[in-house]
């Protein structure tokens, strides 16, 4: 399904960012696999990956909200690929809090990392796509920024911003050939629920009609449909990947 395809996925080293490299490899993409930090376990990983689907993974590392580390990373990108055709924008991190007890510092850092940073690399990214006519951008969006959430200001905010941000870009980008969607997982089994009280998970898993954690597999494959020509009439569209669970109500925890 990707075979001649180049890829970019941030947050690559684990959770959903990893599914998705797996994911992409056995379907034949070329991959710049992004991460945070160094690490060997890391790139370990990804030898095995690329060995055992016969495809280029090349680990690259920067932290999404710096920006001169990500314009450099992207000109060596395209640099050293005939074609960027495809952008996960995968990398977030997840905070719960409630509004009164939610400091403007947080509400900037999940707006800088979930969603800003996204901007950026689209921006550049799309400017190679722009000019080849063609790409998809993926944006890894959650429910949380479809259905509001007691504790969910910061996180939920970035999150709608993303999927917002998304149906523009579609519409704007269109006329290039390039495709913008975002998706939307629920409860998947990954670190971001490490810590998570038994309680909350009980209460989400009995408000999903397929009444189990999703995987960071079934994330991805939603992902490689959007990414791929399987989707080619598709943009500007939002997949919700969370069982059919219908989000809100609050988690009670908090309170
Ligand atoms: N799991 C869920 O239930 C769920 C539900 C809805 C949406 N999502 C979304 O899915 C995406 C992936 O999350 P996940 O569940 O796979 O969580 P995860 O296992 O916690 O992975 C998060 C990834 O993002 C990277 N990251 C965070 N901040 C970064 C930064 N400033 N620069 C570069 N990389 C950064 C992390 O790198 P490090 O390893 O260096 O920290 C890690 O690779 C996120 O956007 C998340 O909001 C997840």
């Amino acid at each position: 399904m990707l075979t001649g395809k180049t890829a970019i996925i941030t947050g690559a080293n684990r959770g959903i960012g990893l599914a998705t490299v797996e994911v992409f490899a056995e379907q034949g993409a070329a991959i710049w696999a992004c991460a945070r930090k160094q690490s060997d376990e890391f790139e370990y990983k990804l030898r095995e990956i690329a060995n055992s689907n016969a495809v280029s993974i090349t680990p690259v590392y920067f932290d999404v909200t710096e920006e001169i580390a990500v314009k450099d990373t992207v000109k060596m990108i395209g640099k050293n690929s005939k074609s960027i055709d495809i952008l996960v924008n995968n990398a977030g991190i997840s905070m719960e809090r409630l509004f009164s007890m939610t400091s403007v510092k947080m509400i900037r850092e999940a707006m800088e990392v979930n969603f800003l940073s996204q901007m950026f690399l689209s921006q550049l990214i799309s400017r190679y796509m722009m000019k080849a006519k063609y790409g998809s951008i993926v944006n890894v969006a959650s429910v949380a920024g479809m259905e509001s959430e007691q504790g969910g200001i910061a996180y939920g905010s970035s999150k709608a911003a993303v999927i917002f941000s998304t149906r523009t870009m579609a519409l704007e980008l269109g006329s290039y050939g390039i495709r913008v969607n975002s998706v939307s997982p629920g409860f998947i089994e990954t670190d971001m629920w490490k810590g998570r009280s038994k309680e909350v998970k009980e209460k989400i898993l009995s408000e999903t009609p397929l009444g189990r954690q999703g995987t960071p597999r079934e994330v991805a494959n939603a992902i490689l449909f959007l990414a791929s020509d399987m989707s080619s009439y598709i943009t500007r569209q939002n997949i919700v990947i969370d069982g059919g669970r219908k989000s809100g109500g609050g988690l009670r925890e908090l309170v």
